[in-house]
């Protein structure tokens, strides 16, 4: 054998230490995946790379973190574009690991044999946000400083636990050098670990479920997964030109558009308008309309036990790797995401231009509480209960559509907060 042809075996039996030998030739359909889960994982080592090279730089205390930021960005060599890169991964990723959430979802990938890998996947996705919300403060600028301040702050609303837990976040009464040493350490040990350890245990689970999800098909053997091909070069192939892909937009992007930074903390002056960091802003928004119990805890908290909860219904049907479950099951995604969108932006502009404030004196439990989230909760049941007895879904098409209600309703309001709040929180185009 020649050297190069020796190398070349070497090299394809490496490989095929992370990859079966062959997979269905079904499962390489790029629209069953959309490629997210591949495209989390380069973002995930895109990140860890660029983020070990700026721990040369960066100095994790309030009188000297802006200052390293300032000399990464004018003295390092390619500083400013090593920064850039590692702030577009990681709000890529943030949006990534959603959508890849969603389209396991809605191929029905997280019922069994893959529910243990949809409850991993939701602490991956709970690492991530993580790690970009202690990522956040680390440059100590107004910005970082005060979104820390005010998301930290919502905890004050919690009755009795919530200044506690708090002041743990923060290492003391508020943001300072503390909390920049526990955000550092979280963030640049402790999350990178955790994901690094959470991470091949996810991808072992898609192997012990003999890979991904594929719709069992009528004229065919369940058992049998169609035709199979080789890894190397047609799965291997497709994965290496995603990623580069994936480099050349990220790249791109951070040549073209600086991370934000702005003036250097100052704790004696609050920006307006202050926003938490935007993928909170769905909960502050909340927080405008609903009693702090519930937007910060029972809304989030029922919508978090709802996720893990969602692989121990008993389904009725095996829709598992057809999107949307079936052509009736897309109608009602489509029906609930537009009902969603009118309904939180209409709750939204009703309750800023026609309820009556009620901001003298503490929120009422009842009237900011009780009473909405009931409205809520009800409007959510007679959904369900519309499209089984009405519409004639069965149980994975009505869970699949109260599920995308919620979600677009938070997404929604997530846009909002975003996009529409101005100074003094005011509704207005901010874009
Ligand atoms: C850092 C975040 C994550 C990374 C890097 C990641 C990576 C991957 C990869 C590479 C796959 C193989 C198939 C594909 O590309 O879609 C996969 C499958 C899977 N992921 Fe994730 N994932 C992450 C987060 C999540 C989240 C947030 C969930 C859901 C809560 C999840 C649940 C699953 C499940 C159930 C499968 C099996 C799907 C199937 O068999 O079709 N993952 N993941």
């Amino acid at each position: 054998m020649s050297k190069h042809l020796h190398q070349r075996t070497h090299f394809r039996s490496f490989l095929l230490h992370f990859r079966p030998r062959a997979v269905p030739e079904r499962t390489l359909r790029f629209t069953l995946t959309w490629g997210l889960g591949g495209m989390a994982m380069v973002l995930v080592l895109l990140l860890i790379a660029t983020g070990l090279m700026l721990k040369f730089v960066y100095e994790p205390f309030p009188d000297r973190a802006y200052d390293s930021i300032l000399y990464l960005n004018s003295q390092v060599p390619f500083g400013q574009l090593l920064r850039n890169i590692h702030w577009w991964s990681a709000n890529a990723l943030i949006l990534v690991a959603f959508l890849h959430l969603l389209r396991v979802f809605y191929t029905g990938a997280f019922v069994a044999p893959r529910q243990l890998n949809w409850v991993i996947g939701l602490l991956l996705m709970a690492a991530v946000v993580l790690s970009n919300y202690t990522g956040y403060l680390l440059p100590w600028d107004q910005v970082a400083f005060w979104a820390i301040t005010i998301s930290t702050s919502m905890l004050d609303y919690l009755p009795g636990v919530g200044e506690g837990i708090k002041q743990w976040i923060l290492g003391g009464a508020e943001a300072g050098p503390q909390t920049l040493v526990n955000f550092y350490a979280i963030h640049t040990a402790i999350l990178p670990t955790l994901l690094l350890f959470a991470l091949p245990f996810h991808f072992w689970r898609v192997r012990k479920a003999q890979g991904l999800v594929i719709p069992k098909t009528t004229n065919e053997d369940p058992q049998t997964k169609g035709e199979m091909v080789d890894s190397m070069p047609h799965l291997i192939m497709r994965e290496v030109s995603m990623a580069l892909l994936l480099c050349a937009i990220i790249l791109l992007l951070a040549m073209f558009f600086n991370a934000p930074l702005t003036d250097q903390a100052n704790p004696g002056l609050s920006p307006n308008p202050t926003k938490a960091p935007w993928y909170f802003m769905g909960i502050q928004e909340l927080l405008m309309h609903f009693h702090p119990v519930f937007a910060i805890l029972l809304i989030p908290l029922a919508l978090l036990l709802g996720l893990l909860a969602l692989p121990l219904i008993r389904y009725d049907a095996v829709t598992s790797g057809v999107w949307f479950a079936s052509a009736r099951g897309r109608r009602l995604v489509l029906v609930a995401m537009v009902l969603a969108m009118i309904f939180s932006i209409g709750g939204v502009l009703l309750d800023e231009y026609v309820l009556p404030a009620q901001m003298v004196g503490p929120p009422g439990f009842i009237s900011t509480g009780l009473l909405p989230f009931g409205l809520i909760l009800a409007l959510a049941a007679g959904f369900y209960l519309l499209a089984r007895k009405v519409l004639g879904a069965n149980i994975n098409e009505a869970v699949q559509a109260l599920f995308t209600l919620l979600i677009t309703a938070f997404v929604t309001l997530t846009l909002i907060g975003v996009w529409f709040r101005g100074t003094g929180m005011q509704l207005m185009w901010t874009g």
